[in-house]
């Protein structure tokens, strides 16, 4: 994206909600078909990247002690693969990821820290990557991780990766109740499986209903359309969402729902007023380990 090089580059990416996840058969690639609008929220992680003799990645925030330092981390990756594919042979740099995202949450946290890492190294290496390149490449990281680069809203076909943008009327209050420890996202798709059993999938598609809320900008009519087919299989390894679900909703949420593959649960609201309710009643119902509130559409991966 830039052509001359720069000494530290610091990248901003959001989070994202899943505002309809319909999941679609297990394919013989071990990913399922999907028909998934996303949605960037305003809960951040900061990506800096300074040139350095190795790779090495550092971590801060509450929960940085959960994120993995060595090769699996997607921003690592990020840096690998764009250096890889320069000639830079081995990357030569440090990653910084201040981490405001929940982690292992079912926000795309680690997708945003590969597309962060991915937009940061082209403008400190200087190597000037298209978009079309940097998107092949995100889809290469992970699934969730071409929406981090592009934000807003956008439907996504495929394994989540081909996206279409979405027009978006307005702006929508969300609040997160962040669950202990986190889920692993081969398992929740396993559990889906399971409990679907031989039932026959067909192939999902995106609601009409939701695609006019958000054009719309209406948050009533986004409430009354929202769905996750992973909810159930979240809800079966953590029975115990199903209270943060009710909290949020008996606190005047206009719905609830496990956001992407969970635990974090996600609460949609009539405006930041109610979102502040709801986050509050929350908060004191001891049924989560933190709550944050967030409005969205937002852009995606921004150089700052
Ligand atoms: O693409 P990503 O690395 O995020 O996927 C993690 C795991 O989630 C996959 O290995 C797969 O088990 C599951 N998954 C899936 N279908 C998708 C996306 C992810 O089954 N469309």
């Amino acid at each position: 994206m830039s052509s001359s090089a720069q000494a530290r580059v610091r990248v901003r990416v959001p989070a994202k909600v899943n505002v309809q996840l319909g999941v679609g058969g297990l394919r013989p690639d071990g990913f399922h078909g999907l028909a998934n609008v996303f949605l960037a929220v305003g809960l951040y992680d900061e990506v800096t990247v300074t040139a350095a003799d190795r790779l090495t990645v550092t971590c801060s925030g509450p929960d940085a002690d959960q994120v993995p330092l060595d090769a699996t981390n997607l921003a690592a990756r990020a840096a690998a693969v764009l250096a890889e594919r320069h000639g830079l042979g081995a990357p030569r740099v440090h990653i910084h990821i201040d981490k405001g995202i929940p982690v292992a949450g079912g926000m795309a946290g680690g997708s945003a820290d590969g597309a962060g890492a991915l937009v940061a190294c082209d403008a400190l290496w200087g190597t000037g990557a298209s978009r079309d390149e940097l998107l092949e490449i995100c889809a290469e990281l992970g699934s969730d991780v071409p929406f981090s680069l592009v934000g807003g809203a956008a439907l996504g076909r495929g394994r989540g990766e081909l996206l279409t943008p979405l027009p978006v009327g307005g702006t929508f209050h969300w609040v997160f109740a962040v669950a202990e420890g986190g889920l692993s996202t081969p398992a929740v798709y396993a559990e889906c499986d399971r409990l679907r059993g031989d039932l026959v999938i067909p192939e999902p598609d995106a609601a009409a209903a939701v695609l006019d809320a958000l054009r719309a900008g209406d948050a009533a009519a986004l409430a009354a359309a929202v769905c996750n087919d992973l909810q159930d299989a979240a809800l079966s390894l953590r029975p115990s969402l199903a209270r943060t679900l009710a909290v949020g909703t008996g606190a005047g949420a206009l719905a609830g729902m496990v956001s992407g593959s969970g635990p974090t649960t996600a609460f949609l609201t009539k405006d930041e007023q109610d979102a502040d309710r709801v986050a509050e009643a929350l908060r004191i119902s001891g049924t989560c380990r933190a709550v944050r509130v967030a409005a969205g559409p937002v852009p995606g991966a921004v150089v700052l």
